[in-house]
């Protein structure tokens, strides 16, 4: 049996996460999923949408997930490589060369992100919505 396993923060899940499980999964039997808690992305600066437990579950609704687990550090992988037995790491490309000293462990894969769409992106839209509606709000009153 194959182990695949991969990390992420899935802020309102769309499009490049699907690709990007969905590919990680066809890569291997047994496909892992490390969700960042909201306290490993305050440390990574980095503001979600969803909180942990909303985007824990949408990742774990997935046919093709079977395992999800919290991210909770940096450090943490080297210790579920071996609790897992995983044999492959994967991540998009935007990390190419970042997890390379992980290959001492099992085999790391960079895949290829789906362009034009990220939750930076989704959020800045809603952001951007939401300014809108409270300008004809206040036009309102
Ligand atoms: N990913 C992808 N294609 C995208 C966006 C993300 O393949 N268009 C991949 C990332 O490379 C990573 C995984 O999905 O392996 C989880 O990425 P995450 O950081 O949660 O998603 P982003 O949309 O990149 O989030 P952000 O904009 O907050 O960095």
């Amino acid at each position: 049996m194959i182990t695949v396993v991969t990390y992420g923060t899935f802020d309102l899940f769309h499009i490049g996460h699907y690709r990007l499980l969905r590919r990680a999964k066809s890569l291997g039997d047994r496909l892992i999923v490390g969700v960042s808690t909201d306290e490993f992305n305050n440390k990574k600066g980095k503001e979600t949408y969803q909180p942990f437990e909303e985007r824990f579950r949408i990742v774990k609704s997935l046919p093709f997930v079977d395992i999800v687990i919290p991210e909770v550090s940096w450090e943490q992988k080297i210790n579920d490589i071996k609790e897992y037995s995983v044999d492959i790491f994967v991540i998009g490309d935007d990390w190419r060369g970042k997890f390379d000293y992980l290959s001492i462990y099992c085999k790391v894969i960079y895949l290829p992100r789906t362009k034009g769409i990220s939750s930076t992106i989704l959020r800045e839209k809603i952001r951007n919505s939401n300014k809108g509606s409270n300008i004809i709000g206040s036009f309102c009153i």
